[in-house]
């Protein structure tokens, strides 16, 4: 096991530092001269211009990327897109017709809900294609389509490497289907591929911050409670950091949307609580930055500790934080691959420092194959 960790003190440790390959390997091959090719679409993508609405069904880490992947599909491929919950799915009396697509998201591909709701999906005459990280398993060979996340072998419980691949392959499939639909310039469609493959080296910028948020997690060791804020695309990685924080150190964490706030949760906020915010670029054409700085304030008056994943340089942050973890820059859409890290390894930093096994908590499965 030792050899295997590769002299990390954890699988969790190797793979949060594999992300940088993780989304480098999932791009390669996949983007040629400017433009997304994917020749694992097979037949299916023949279909692909009468697509008229997608639903996208995950559990766990993988219904967070499927939100990312709304945004980013409707964005640039303007298909409405729906997230489901894959044990909710079949439940909901879905609306599928043939020109439904149904997109699901699986690390292992063995996910008992998630294969029961494809199986429906096929049932009711849907389109299927399958993100997944396990060549050969059983939704990808259930599906019509499968692309591939090159994470590879994930051995921690809690998901990470598996997160930023399926991130990076559901942007490659939003920017494949504007282009054969027309719904973007090819020069917005090579610009958008720039910013994709620029990650990689960014999230090795990101790595270098653990040491900082090392120090920050044994401070906050003893907290009861810690909650995640964030907007837009930051709304996914409140939500996954939350999780990460449930799944390792067994913390009751919450994810909010940040202008829901105001609607509940800010009463919550007592002297000392703990508020991770995912912060908007201050460049974000939404103007979102903003808004998200006056919650920062509207918390902090009430004693909030407020721990800031901004932009590096971004100084309207700085008065309002007590700590700031910074982030490259990168495109509005893709700060999501970037700001998870620092929320992973808190996760595991904090349990660690609790004494906790990070690579096996207690009453979770890697891979939950029953319903
Ligand atoms: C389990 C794991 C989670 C994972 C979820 C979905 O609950 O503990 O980390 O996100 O399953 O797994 P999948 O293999 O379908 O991505």
């Amino acid at each position: 096991k030792a050899a295997e960790k590769g002299g990390w003190s954890s699988f969790m440790a190797k793979e949060i530092s594999e992300q940088p390959e993780a989304v480098a390997n999932t791009l390669r091959t996949r983007i040629v001269d400017g433009a997304v090719v994917l020749p694992d679409l097979g037949d299916l993508a023949a279909h692909l211009g009468e697509v008229d609405r997608i639903i996208i069904i995950a559990c766990g880490t993988a219904s967070y990327a499927g939100m990312l992947g709304k945004y980013a599909i409707e964005k640039w491929a303007r298909i409405p897109v729906e997230v489901q919950l894959s044990h909710e799915f079949r439940y909901s009396d879905p609306i599928i017709t043939p020109t439904t697509l149904v997109v699901s998201i699986s690390q292992s591909g063995e996910t008992m809900d998630t294969l029961m709701a494809v199986k429906y999906a096929i049932e009711a005459g849907a389109k299927t294609l399958s993100i997944c990280n396990t060549q050969g398993a059983t939704i990808a060979r259930e599906s019509d389509a499968v692309i591939y996340t090159h994470a590879g072998p994930e051995v921690a419980v809690a998901s990470t490497k598996a997160f930023v691949a399926q991130i990076a392959a559901l942007y490659l499939f939003g920017l494949y289907l504007a282009q054969v639909r027309e719904t973007l310039m090819p020069a917005e469609v090579r610009g958008a591929l720039k910013e994709l493959s620029a990650i990689p080296a960014k999230l090795e910028k990101v790595l270098k911050t653990s040491t900082r948020i090392r120090d920050l997690a044994k401070w906050m060791s003893d907290s009861r409670a810690v909650l995640f804020l964030g907007r837009h695309v930051g709304y996914p990685v409140a939500l996954e950091g939350a999780l990460k924080l449930k799944e390792l150190a067994y913390i009751h964490a919450e994810g909010f949307a940040a202008g829901e706030l105001k609607h509940g949760p800010i009463a919550l906020i007592e002297p000392g609580q703990p508020v991770f915010v995912v912060v908007p670029s201050p460049r974000d054409p939404n103007s979102l930055h903003a808004k998200v700085v006056s919650n920062i304030q509207e918390i902090r008056a009430r004693g909030a500790r407020i721990l800031a994943v901004a932009e590096q340089g971004d100084a309207a942050v700085l008065p309002f934080a007590d700590e700031v973890i910074p982030i490259p820059l990168a495109g509005a859409l893709f700060e999501p691959l970037l700001a998870v890290v620092p929320l992973q390894i808190f996760a595991m930093e904090l349990a660690t420092a609790k004494g906790l096994d990070v690579d096996q908590p207690r009453n979770l499965a890697k891979s939950v194959t029953v319903e």
